[in-house]
């Protein structure tokens, strides 16, 4: 079957083997079947690069459901199964008045992919809210349950990412999440005039919802009318020195200081500078407002995406001396 509409880029690369699982049994079974020694896991799909046809058999992972576990004072344990939409939970939870999850309104993908690149926006990490998740040993079929500690978050980064990588399916995650006193976090400029715009003085968790929504919608284009993956690229993290001879340079680069020691500079801006911004080759672009994102204009292969984002990255390298890295996992070569 065509992959197309099982991934945001809306590649049309194919998979001769695909099952949709709707139970954490059936994902079981489904592991367990020998005559498909390799599996390959599949959920939202928006934040991968599919180069190739899949082999492997396809494990979509279609788990549904979300249930309260308890309360923990003013917080309460939400528990969300991992083939739950991100963005209709966190509208979902929008209208409960539950609080959390507020600015990370629009971003595409399931709950289940959220943890393993710890998804984050406008000032929030999937990590702020995230309590634990519980996932499926592919070898064993066994049930395991990771603490937040566990999972090893990082800015776009966890334990799925990196040592755990192809070895677990994340079936749920509970979130722990405010049912009262919301904690706003409204510091990233662009909520803050995105609020006053919308002449709201006094904002709710609502009112940020929708102001993350607004400001998305500006940026980043809808994959249902351009695929895309969000940001196709890594913010790269420099130390001191390198920062001081960047700035040196580049004295009007923006920038976000992580630490002391480190130096976060958007490569979007970088890419722009590059002269890539709004730029196409065949159906493989550039989105014409946010640099970072790469977009299918339609018929665009996952090797032309890839081919444009390897010309990007050489460009990047040869003006700035910065190495950037994607953020989407490339499957296949
Ligand atoms: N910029 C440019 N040109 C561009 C894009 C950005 O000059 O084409 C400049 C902006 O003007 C701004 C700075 O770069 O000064 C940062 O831009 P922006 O606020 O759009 O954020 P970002 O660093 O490009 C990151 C995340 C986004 C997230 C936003 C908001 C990464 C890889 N990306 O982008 O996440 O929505 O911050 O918090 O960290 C995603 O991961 O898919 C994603 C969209």
């Amino acid at each position: 079957i065509s992959l197309r509409p099982y991934n945001t880029f809306g590649i049309d690369a194919r998979a001769r083997h695909f099952i949709s699982v709707n139970t954490v049994q059936e994902l079981q079974q489904a592991l367990a079947l020998e005559e498909y020694p390799e599996k390959f896991i599949l959920g939202g799909g928006s934040n991968m690069l599919l180069v190739s046809d899949i082999e492997a058999l396809v494990v979509h992972v279609n788990l549904k459901g979300i249930s309260e576990v308890e309360r923990e004072g003013d917080h309460l344990l939400l528990k969300v199964m991992a083939g739950e939409n991100w963005h209709q939970l966190v509208l979902w939870t929008m209208q409960q008045d539950l609080g959390g999850l507020e600015n990370l309104s629009l971003i595409p993908g399931n709950t289940g992919t959220a943890p393993i690149q710890n998804i984050g926006a406008y000032g929030v990490e999937l990590k702020d809210v995230f309590h634990s998740c519980e996932a499926v040993e592919v070898a064993t079929g066994k049930l395991h349950s990771f603490t937040k500690e566990e999972c090893e978050f990082g800015y776009r980064e966890s334990i799925f990412k990196n040592k755990a990588r192809g070895k677990f399916v994340i079936t749920a995650v509970t979130f722990r999440l405010s049912l009262q006193d919301h904690h706003l976090n409204t510091s990233y400029g662009a909520i803050e005039a995105e609020l006053e715009a919308m002449g709201i003085s006094d904002p709710g968790i609502q009112d940020v919802s929708r102001a993350v929504i607004a400001i998305r919608r500006k940026k980043l284009p809808d994959p249902a009318e351009l695929g895309n993956s969000g940001s196709f690229f890594k913010n790269p993290v420099i130390d001191g020195d390198a920062f001081r001879v960047f700035q040196q340079k580049n004295p009007e680069a923006p920038f976000y200081k992580v630490s002391e020691t480190a130096y976060k500079i958007p490569a979007g801006w970088m890419i722009e500078q590059c002269g890539f911004k709004g730029k196409r080759f065949g159906d493989a672009g550039v989105h014409k407002h946010q640099a970072l994102v790469l977009v299918n204009h339609g018929n665009a292969t996952g090797k032309e995406i890839l081919g444009l984002a390897h010309r990007i990255q050489e460009a990047v390298s040869e003006r700035f001396g910065i190495t950037i890295q994607p953020e989407v996992n490339i499957i296949g070569n």
